[in-house]
């Protein structure tokens, strides 16, 4: 048999494996079953990919979407792989069928609704089996976020042949759900392979809220490349794109409300797009592989640090450097722990502590890196270099004083006030409203001055966020359960004050990707990679990564032989677009 590291290069021109690929493709080689836990971006389709090219017949790979099997499917051929579709919408189903049964498919992909029907398992038995591959397998565990019943038919269907090995992948990290997916497949404990969790490339930055347009607006323009902007409701996205779009940036909304040709139309620009903002609700990017999204910006606060780490997780994909943004309010926090009282009560502990979590995350003065992945698990070092905090350390000063007299407050004025009145009464700034109440004679007004006053906004945030203080439905402030520990001085409230970022000068040191835009090579190289792929109909990743294009218009490569040491320059597309671009190479010089 091959070396499949030699196949790694002449195949995806990749000049290694990544973490436990090498593990898992062995395994399958060896024909055993395995659990691969691998998060989002990680390269788990290699893994089945390539042993499928080197093991006689085909593997069959089970996928829940259809439009995630079609962008699987343009990019294996586009390496040189043989593949096909075998689904309700693919019209030459005879053909592949009958591909299928002469061996001639390295992969074949199809909808788990195949595995019950009683025609395809006689197909299986007809034609010459490789493996099995069964992606997103968390669809198999009513534990995971997106049960498939049909993922249950998966088990029944791989018994009937027994010797062909399996591979189930995932990128869900929890370890009930990881135990059930065993179990529900066939598939021994010590199959089970778990990656770290990292992805070192993504910059994590996390910031509060305050006129998010604005902050985003500012955001993107120190980035070129395309990306992602999740906001919570459809009138958010709505507004949001609106705002983005009068920046001149190319804008597309995303949410469950649009038409569904609309939806397609704008998930399809955005994945052949090279520089397209999408703004959407996170029910947008589930199994998209677009390599090359540079940043990935949360307008408010995610559901879970789970949900985060997926939404994140889809930046960067390409190994090159992106970063995610959030940007969260105290009344994320506050509306959070409205909803939670309105669960059954058995399951509030455990939302609860998910929002916790995210607390932890968002208010900590270290590193964001070590608290995600301490939260999968892991034992990070305690710094990583590239978050927010780990650039530039922010100050933990202790507002306890403050806090009290925020607190005191709320409650003099009769816990019915929102935070502006708030403000307006411990700064002493009177109003009709004031005079009116009475509040100007009371004993906490005026008590904040200078430079204490900057720290009024941020302790309101922390008091919210550790619910000293409640939102009632009217807006007004009243006290949670964490107030009177703070009052009494039994408890601290330190505060982190960012370092000015935003004031910064824009693109430097963003974390963008490095592409040097504006070099006239790299930019001919750009335009020719977006000819060819309009041509093809393809998303001009698919045809080289901009890695490559970086690289070749570092190295100027005069001759096939030294372009194929280009990583992720395969031998068939050296064959299909060597020449075009050392063409192109040639004229810039
Ligand atoms: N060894 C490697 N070297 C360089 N790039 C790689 C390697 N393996 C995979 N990649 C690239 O990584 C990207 C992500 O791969 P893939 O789509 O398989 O991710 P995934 O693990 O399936 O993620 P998801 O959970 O989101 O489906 C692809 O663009 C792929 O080309
Ligand atoms: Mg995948
Ligand atoms: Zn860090």
């Amino acid at each position: 048999m091959r070396d499949p590291r030699d196949v790694l290069h002449t195949l995806f021109g990749f000049p290694d494996f990544r973490g436990v690929q090498r593990r898992v493709v062995d395994r399958v080689l060896a024909g055993e079953r395995t659990l691969a836990v691998m998060p989002t971006g990680a390269g788990k389709s290699l893994t089945y990919q390539l042993p499928a090219t080197m093991l006689d017949g085909t593997c069959v790979v089970i996928s829940p979407l259809i439009a995630l099997m079609h962008d699987q499917l343009r990019a294996a051929e586009a390496v040189g792989i043989r593949a096909a579709t075998l689904t309700s919408v693919d019209e030459n189903r005879a053909e592949t069928i009958e591909r299928f049964r002469n061996g001639d498919l390295d992969l074949l992909y199809v909808a788990p609704e195949r595995a019950s029907n009683s025609s395809f398992r006689d197909l299986l038995r007809s034609a010459p089996l490789a493996l099995f591959a069964i992606d997103e397998a968390h669809c198999v565990s009513e534990w995971g976020h997106d049960f498939r019943p049909d993922y249950r038919l998966l088990r029944p269907l791989m018994d009937a042949f027994p010797d062909v090995p399996r591979l189930a992948l995932t990128a869900t990290a929890d370890a009930h759900t990881r135990a059930d997916i065993l179990n529900q497949l066939g598939i021994s404990e010590d199959g089970l392979i778990v990656a770290g969790f990292d992805r070192p490339n993504i910059r994590y930055n996390i910031a509060p809220r305050d006129n998010v347009p604005r902050q985003v607006a500012d955001f993107i323009a120190t980035q070129s490349g395309p990306g992602i902007v999740y906001a919570q409701t459809r009138k958010g996205v709505e507004q949001l794109a609106e705002k983005l779009a009068a920046t001149g940036r190319p804008v597309r909304p995303y949410h469950a409300g649009l038409d569904p040709e609309v939806r397609r139309r704008n998930q399809a620009a955005f994945v052949a797009s090279e520089d397209m903002v999408i703004v959407a609700t996170v029910a947008f990017g589930m199994g998209i592989d677009k390599p090359d999204v540079r940043f990935v910006i949360h307008a408010g606060l995610p559901k879970s640090i789970e949900g985060y780490y997926q939404e994140t997780g889809r930046a960067g994909r390409d190994g090159d450097p992106a970063v995610a943004q959030l940007y969260w309010g105290a009344d994320d926090f506050a509306r959070a722990r409205q909803r939670i009282g309105e669960v059954e009560p058995e399951r509030q502990p455990g939302e609860r502590a998910r929002l916790n979590a995210l607390g932890a995350l968002v208010e900590t003065a270290g590193c964001r890196r070590a608290i995600l992945l301490r939260h999968f698990g892991e034992e990070p070092p305690a710094t990583c270099g590239n978050c927010d905090n780990c650039l530039e350390a922010p100050k933990a000063i202790d507002a306890s004083v403050t806090a009290q007299k925020y607190l005191s407050a709320v409650f003099r004025t009769g816990q019915s006030f929102g935070a502006t009145y708030i403000e307006q009464v411990l700064t002493g700034q009177s109003s009709e409203r004031s005079l009116m109440n009475g509040h100007e004679a009371l004993s906490v007004w005026g008590i904040v001055a200078g430079d204490e006053a900057a720290l009024i906004k941020p302790v309101g945030r922390a008091l919210l966020l550790r619910d000293a203080l409640r939102t009632n439905p009217h807006g007004g402030l009243e006290f949670g359960p964490g107030a009177r520990a703070i009052l009494k001085g039994e408890a601290t409230l330190d505060l982190v004050v960012p370092p000015k970022r935003e004031r910064r000068r824009r693109g430097a040191n963003s974390g963008g990707a490095p592409n040097p835009v504006g070099d006239p090579l790299f930019e001919a190289l750009r335009d020719k990679r977006r000819t060819l792929a309009q041509a093809a109909a393809v998303p001009p990743y698919v045809i080289f990564h901009d890695s490559v294009l970086r690289e070749m218009a570092a190295a100027r490569p005069a001759t096939l032989t030294e372009l194929a040491r280009i990583p992720g320059i395969g031998a068939r597309k050296l064959a299909d677009y060597g020449d075009t671009f050392l063409q192109v190479i040639h004229e810039a010089a």
